[in-house]
């Protein structure tokens, strides 16, 4: 690691660490009081669209624990929303006309981050002015097939019947919106990297539905249409990919340098799989953070095992942090996770 280089950003290129970097998936939100005491002033969308506040509410878990990344916090949804896509949160999002037929596809614009979505490139400018030198800023967007679920499913769902079926009964026009979500989310990303994001990443939280096949032709085929339009900002990429066990070895060759794993997959097996040119990225299962102090401790040293202590590994949640989690416990994990590593144990 060059001296300078912020311990995150090492690690994201598989570079040797002092340390095991951590941060956590939805690492600003409900769980922190004082999150909840801005949003008992402010509606979550209005939160999204005022950069003072946005920034306000990113930094605040950077204040309470030794977090070594921050990311920006928005949502998913809200560039979709700049490409004329009526939604509401409650709390999760609900399209107001789902898309279904091809004269919905056409009408979608193209994004134009600095028109469409200026908020979010403020906040980034307002949070790299704060936030400690060697704690990087994250962008993300949703992947491509993700967005597609909510937009052609309107709403959250464990199965997203209609978007599935989508795939099936009209996969040309399928094609066709998840090529132009990704030409939306390299714009959208490239345009944070451009405000300040030193590094991006994708959130693929439903790919995991899908069969090999069907995951290989359409959400991954997209996912690295928005990547490869990423790859020369030099900043790492990151993609993250829920339930996917049954899907890594398609990773390999993705233009990602970190793959984030859910906690159903042993990371041992999952860099097995990978190769060495990529880090990984995970994979507590976020129902630890209730265990006895000693368990949390035996299980954040166990994803540290199989991590294997080599250069390349990124400790977080295999999903996002749940509402009712005690703060207590992610500072004590954050300590647990920089004293282990900072040893060498238990990984060699
Ligand atoms: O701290 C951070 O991680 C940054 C903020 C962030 C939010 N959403 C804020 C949010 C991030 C990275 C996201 C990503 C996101 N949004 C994903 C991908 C990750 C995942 O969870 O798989 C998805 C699928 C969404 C869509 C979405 N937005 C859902 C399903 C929900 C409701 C879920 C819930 O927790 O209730 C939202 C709303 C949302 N996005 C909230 C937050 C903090 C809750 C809003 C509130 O405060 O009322």
């Amino acid at each position: 690691m060059s001296s300078g280089t912020p311990v995150f950003l090492a690690a994201c290129r598989g570079e040797p660490v002092p340390y095991t970097p951590i941060w956590i998936m939805r690492q600003a939100g409900r769980y922190l009081p004082e999150y909840r005491a801005v949003r008992a002033k402010v509606s979550f969308e209005a939160l999204t669209r005022t950069p003072e506040l946005a920034a306000e509410v990113t930094l605040q878990p950077l204040r309470r624990f030794a977090l070594d990344a921050a990311i920006l916090f928005s949502d998913i949804m809200t560039p979709l929303q700049g490409m004329g896509i009526e939604l509401t949160f409650e709390p999760g999002p609900v399209v107001r006309e789902p898309i279904r037929t091809r004269a919905a596809i056409e009408a979608l614009r193209p994004l134009a981050p600095e028109q469409d979505v200026p908020f979010v490139l403020e906040t980034i400018r307002l949070i790299r002015a704060a936030a400690p030198r060697n704690v990087p800023l994250i962008g993300f967007a949703g992947a491509p097939f993700t967005l597609f679920c909510y937009l052609v499913g309107g709403r959250p769902s464990k199965e997203f019947e209609a978007a599935r079926a989508f795939l099936y009964s009209d996969p040309q026009a399928a094609v066709r919106l998840l090529d132009h979500l990704a030409d939306a989310m390299a714009a959208y990303l490239g345009a944070q990297a451009a405000a300040g994001a030193q590094a991006l990443m994708l959130f693929e939280s439903w790919g995991g539905l899908l069969a090999p096949p069907q995951f290989e032709h359409f959400a991954l085929a997209a996912a690295r249409r928005t990547l490869s339009a990423l790859r020369s900002r030099g900043v790492p990429l990151i993609y993250y990919l829920n339930q996917g066990s049954a899907l890594h070895e398609r990773l390999a060759a993705l233009e990602a340098d970190v793959i984030g794993v859910d906690w159903r997959s042993p990371l041992g097996t999952v860099r097995r799989v990978l190769g060495a040119g990529k880090a990984v990225q995970g994979n507590l299962d976020p129902a630890a953070l209730f265990a006895a102090p000693e368990v949390l401790e035996r299980e954040a040293e166990r994803v540290l095992r199989e991590a294997g202590g080599q250069p390349g590994h990124i400790f977080n949640l295999g999903h996002g942090i749940w509402p009712h989690t005690d703060p207590d416990a992610v500072a004590r994990l954050v300590d647990i996770v920089h004293e282990r590593s900072a040893r060498g144990e238990p990984g060699a």
